[in-house]
């Protein structure tokens, strides 16, 4: 008889043969920061998630230090919302603002920035409007800017979230030319046009006031378009490509690791995030087990990375031991 359950027998032989870990260090977690001052406001569908302002960033910053995460991708409520999204360009904007902060004060800590303009436009959509869709090369040279003005700040990293064509190209050109070439650039490079980044849009306040992201962000049916997405960034000059979302596309996160030699990198994002909470408040599932097996599941598809709103609960479990 084949017997498979000898390598089962005690934790001990487990441990050996165990073919995936999952470490604190895999983690980035992602913070909303608020530019109005006074706020630590809780995301309604994302329980545990919170949009802090700079003044009150401390809290959180603290207790991600003290869990032993490392790395951290913030993103942008900004006061001021345009046609063009103009704070996204302001070199004193708020995430300018929350880099210097962080880095002076939490120097240990990897800073990544969300490169799109979602965040700052008043329709929603993540570039300049022509004709009702977003024009591809005018967003280009906005996007230039807005990555200048975090290059300045200091930041650590760069993720271009955007979905616009060209946009690892432009921006390597760009860093490179002022000085920058040492910030690596993580591409979002193959994000579906998912319905899971619902609670997202709603605490970035970033719904597409019209249409939607069709137009720009991949077709969930597609695979082989998600190796030619990853060719595309990987040759234009992307140190890090990304899946996004994680959970329905495991599929495409080991076709990536099968395909390519770079590091890989998945975003479990906020709908993923809101259901597995919405099923543990209900006592309906293991909350802790199953949120463990999620990001094993991740790891095991091939992600060298994990981008979660998990990390801090999830930390606190492995460092348990
Ligand atoms: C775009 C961006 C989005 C997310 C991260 N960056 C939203 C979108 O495309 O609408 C979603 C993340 C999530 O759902 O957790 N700047």
């Amino acid at each position: 008889m084949f017997r498979t359950r000898r390598l089962r027998n005690n934790p001990a032989i487990r441990n050996l043969v165990r073919e995936t870990t999952l470490s604190v260090n895999d983690f980035i977690y992602p913070l909303f920061i608020e530019e109005k001052p006074g706020l630590k406001n809780e995301i309604k569908s994302m329980p545990g998630i919170y949009r802090y302002s700079l003044d009150r960033i401390s809290e959180e910053l603290d207790e991600v230090v003290e869990l032993g995460i490392q790395s951290v991708i913030l993103f942008a409520i900004p006061l001021e919302k345009d046609e063009i999204g103009s704070e996204a360009m302001n070199e004193n904007g708020i995430i300018p603002q929350a880099i210097r902060f962080i880095k002076k004060n939490y120097p240990q800590l990897y800073v990544i920035s969300d490169i799109c303009f979602c965040e700052y436009t008043d329709h929603g959509h993540c570039g300049i409007i022509h004709n009702n869709d977003v024009d591809n090369d005018p967003t280009l040279l906005n996007l230039n800017k807005q990555v200048i003005a975090h290059a300045k700040a200091g930041v650590d990293m760069v993720a271009p979230s955007g979905m616009m064509d060209g946009t690892v190209a432009s921006l390597r050109n760009e860093l490179d030319e002022n000085g920058y070439t040492q910030i690596p650039i993580m591409g979002y490079s193959v994000k579906y046009a998912s319905a899971f980044y619902g609670p997202f849009r709603d605490a970035a306040d970033s719904a597409p006031s019209f249409g939607d992201r069709r137009t720009y962000q991949m077709d969930p049916a597609n695979r082989s378009e998600a190796i030619r997405e990853a060719t595309i960034d990987i040759e234009e000059g992307a140190d890090i490509i990304m899946v996004k979302p994680a959970l329905s596309y495991l599929d495409i996160i080991r076709d990536l690791k099968n395909n390519f030699d770079v590091p890989i990198a998945a975003y479990n994002v906020s709908g993923e995030y809101a259901m597995l909470k919405a099923a543990g408040k209900n006592g309906w599932i293991d909350e802790e087990r199953v949120m463990m097996e999620k990001l094993m599941s991740i790891k095991r598809a091939g992600a060298d990375i994990i981008i979660t709103y998990h990390a801090k609960e999830a930390a606190r479990v492995l460092n348990r031991g």
